[in-house]
């Protein structure tokens, strides 16, 4: 398999998770550049759920090995969890298939503490964040207070960039926002330990990359959260804190953008979002909540409700254009089974002008109009089709209407959560 990226092509939870597990079959090296424990990925093997925060989706594959790239916000307590979530379950995780950046910034409990602060200080503006830290962590790394795996290695680095960092910190919970601060020998024990179990993972990944991909090896990089959360191209300020398309890969990672031969986004048949924030195609009566039920539509992460509305084909168009897909999945077709009618968004109208064009930098994106087709649903049962010919002609003509409007070729239909609901279509 030549290497690929697969990212998300709208607000996230597209079944990212479900493709890259499937994909890493075929894959040497999985890899999450971005992002952090804000992500959900959900992988169903029989009867068995996984929901995996920070580590990558081929984990579950004997004999891959999987990357935490220093663009990921690694919170350490979350990833040590995880590696022993996974161990108590029969999965191997040792350092033989799991690697964790050396430069990766860490997200810490000052981190959490802050995203929380900062959603109740912007009140009626907040973003309805995952309260995981991500912004602040991506902050202080910007800002370059953060402190990175290295630190947490070197118990005298610890306590000196801890120290400063806390500084500032407390400072701030006690003047602005009238919180209690934090102890700085608590947390210095408290992350120096968690450091000593991280140590074993912890490499230089940009050079194994790197290495791995001249010794031939195929790479598979799994992207978090979607496109339109991207930090500057998605719908800003409502958007996560990292560049969450193929676009974050090189720095991520730490691998040349020239050796990522394939790109595919990931889009739902419909679309959800988590959060605060514009969503043009929202539906808020029966047919948003119709979605939700049918595709059990509650966050992997936090649990929260999922908003929902009809497939907007504008959005997705950017998503792909942008990170210049080779072409796109489309996951949870089935959910649409039962539906007569099935809307799709084609057009978006901004000030009166009918455009095809995602309107970056558009002042209110809540005031765009999006304006939809309406086509025949199938009515029947799908999950159990693996080849295109047999889906019912209602399904396909729905496929290639929408594969049109998108202007990129579907490569592969997700017709069910279990690793074998798919249907190949030239991936
Ligand atoms: P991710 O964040 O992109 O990995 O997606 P999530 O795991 O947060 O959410 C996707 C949900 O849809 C999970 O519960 C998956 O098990 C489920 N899922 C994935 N693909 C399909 C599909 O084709 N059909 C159905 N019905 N469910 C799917
Ligand atoms: P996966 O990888 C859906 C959303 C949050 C919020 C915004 C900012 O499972 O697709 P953050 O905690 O990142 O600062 O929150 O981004 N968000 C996601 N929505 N899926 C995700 O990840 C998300 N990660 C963050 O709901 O609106
Ligand atoms: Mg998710």
């Amino acid at each position: 398999m030549p290497s690929l990226s697969v990212f998300g092509a709208q607000w996230g939870d597209e079944g990212k998770g479900k493709i890259i597990d499937l994909l890493a079959r075929d894959a040497d090296v999985v890899v999450r550049y971005q992002g952090g424990s804000n992500a959900g990925h959900t992988v169903i093997v029989g009867e068995d759920k996984y929901v995996l925060h920070l580590i990558p989706s081929g984990i579950l594959h004997p004999g891959k090995v999987n990357v935490v790239g220093n663009g990921v916000a690694l919170d350490p307590l979350t990833f040590m969890d995880e590696v022993d979530g996974l161990r108590e379950r029969g999965i191997p995780v040792e350092p033989e298939n799991l690697r964790l950046s050396t430069s990766a910034h860490v997200i810490l409990d000052h981190h959490r503490k802050l995203d929380g602060l900062a959603e109740t200080w912007l009140g009626g503006g907040r973003i309805g964040t995952t309260g995981r830290g991500i912004g602040p962590c991506y902050a202080d790394k910007a800002s370059r207070t953060g402190l990175r795996v290295s630190e947490l290695l070197e118990p005298g680095r610890c306590r000196e960039r801890l120290s400063a960092a806390l500084l500032e910190k407390n400072a701030l919970f006690a003047g602005v926002h009238e919180a209690e601060g934090l102890e700085l020998e608590e947390q210095v024990e408290k992350y120096v330990a968690v450091g000593e179990r991280l140590r074993p993972f912890v490499c230089d990944t940009g050079a194994y990359l790197r290495g791995a991909h001249a010794e031939g090896k195929s790479l598979l990089f799994e992207g978090a959260q979607g496109v339109m959360l991207d930090i500057d191209h998605g719908t800003y300020p409502y958007v996560t804190s990292s560049s969450t398309g193929a676009n974050g890969i090189p720095s991520g990672a730490g691998f040349p953008a020239k050796h990522v031969d394939r790109l595919i986004g990931i889009a739902k048949a419909y679309c959800t979002r988590v959060g605060e924030g514009p969503f043009p195609s929202e539906e808020h009566g029966e047919a948003g909540e119709r979605l939700g039920r049918k595709g059990h539509e509650f966050g992997a992460t936090t649990g929260r409700p999922r908003r929902c509305g009809w497939f907007d084909s504008v959005a997705v168009r950017y998503a792909l254009d942008l990170n210049g897909a080779d072409g796109w999945i489309m996951t949870k077709l089935d959910v649409l089974d039962s539906f007569e009618k099935i809307c799709v968004g084609t057009s978006y109208k901004v000030e009166g002008e009918e455009s095809l064009t995602y309107p970056v930098g558009c002042a209110d994106l809540n005031a765009v109009e999006v304006q939809y087709e309406e086509l025949p649903g199938w009515q029947e049962d799908i999950t159990a089709i693996r080849k295109y010919e047999e889906l019912p002609a209602a399904t396909r003509a729905y496929v290639e209407w929408v594969e049109e409007r998108v202007g990129a070729p579907i490569v592969m239909l997700s017709v069910g959560p279990e690793r074998d609901q798919v249907i190949p279509r030239g991936l």
